[in-house]
């Protein structure tokens, strides 16, 4: 069985197709004081997926709490959690001293819970694999890279595929493939809302350039890359981006900056979703 909330309906209808799960529904009430009460349905058998993005993920946390042990509670031993965007991987260290390490807590936090997690291009920067974030029996990280690349891979004139920074490099580097060209810039962030961005030594005059990176938030980094990248002469500049975090006034500023279209998958709702990740993550599943 596969348990979804209301506000992803869309994406659990999906997955249903692409695995034959049945699809059934978490019922979730809030009372005047802002608890939450979830009803789960039943009986549940002994196997369940969960799916929950997260995006705004500081109440779905409480969820995903409230769901995994009341489901236990019903008897479900195995617990799997597809969570397409999964948050609080970027803080992975403690930059300053006091910091929470949020990718740890929030890793174990799942871990105990989820016997499997499953995600969609995690934020793995100072890490190597899934697991080492998420320490469940079983962590998978799917990517959407190639599905971006393939998006491109038509297009003529052929696009440069660019990163933003280092840790994009294994995005840009997975969607372009044998097919397409990549280059890396370097980022030195200062702040939330604060980038700088120094262009690699390709030559972008007249090239068509995609920037393609893992999420976009603030737009900032996106932003910054368009105006060098511009700047160099560059004849359109677009962006591609797996998890797209960005509010409407966010996606105004990227459009001001001169990017001319914004494409991202569906592991978060967005008006730039053109890829669905549905059968990557169902194929996964199987
Ligand atoms: C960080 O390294 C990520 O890969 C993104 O580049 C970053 O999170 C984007 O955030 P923003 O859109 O706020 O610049």
């Amino acid at each position: 069985m596969l348990l979804h909330f209301d506000d992803e309906a869309l994406f659990a209808g999906s997955l249903a197709q692409a695995t034959g799960l049945e699809a059934r529904q978490v019922h979730r009430h809030r009372f005047p004081d802002g608890e939450l009460k979830l009803t789960l349905p039943v009986p549940l058998p002994s196997d369940v997926v969960v799916l929950r993005s997260l995006h705004h993920p500081n109440e779905k946390l409480v969820e995903l709490v409230l769901l995994a042990d009341a489901a236990r509670a019903l008897g479900v031993r195995r617990l799997t959690l597809v969570a397409p965007y999964l948050a609080y991987m970027r803080q992975d260290k403690a930059f300053h001293p006091g910091e929470a390490v949020s990718q740890l807590i929030i890793g174990r936090l799942l871990a105990e819970r989820f016997d499997t997690v499953l995600t969609v291009d995690p934020h793995l920067h100072r890490i190597a694999v899934l697991e080492e974030a998420v320490p469940a029996r079983r962590a998978v990280a799917l990517s959407a890279a190639p599905l971006i690349g393939a998006h491109f891979a038509g297009r003529m004139p052929q696009p440069l595929l660019l990163g933003p920074d280092a840790e994009s490099e294994r995005w840009v580097k997975a969607a372009a493939g044998a097919q397409l060209d990549y280059a890396v810039c370097t980022k030195r962030r200062s702040g939330d809302h604060d980038v700088r961005i120094e262009l690699p030594d390709v030559a972008l005059r007249g090239r068509h350039v995609v920037l393609v990176d893992d999420v976009a938030s603030t737009g900032g980094t996106l932003i910054e890359c368009a105006r060098r990248t511009l700047g160099a002469g560059a004849a359109r500049v677009d962006a591609a981006v797996t998890h797209a975090l960005l509010d409407a006034a966010a996606e105004a500023r990227l459009a001001a900056a001169g990017i001319q279209e914004l494409v991202s998958t569906d592991t978060v709702p967005h008006a730039s979703n053109r890829i669905g990740v549905a059968a990557l993550v169902g194929n996964a599943l199987r």
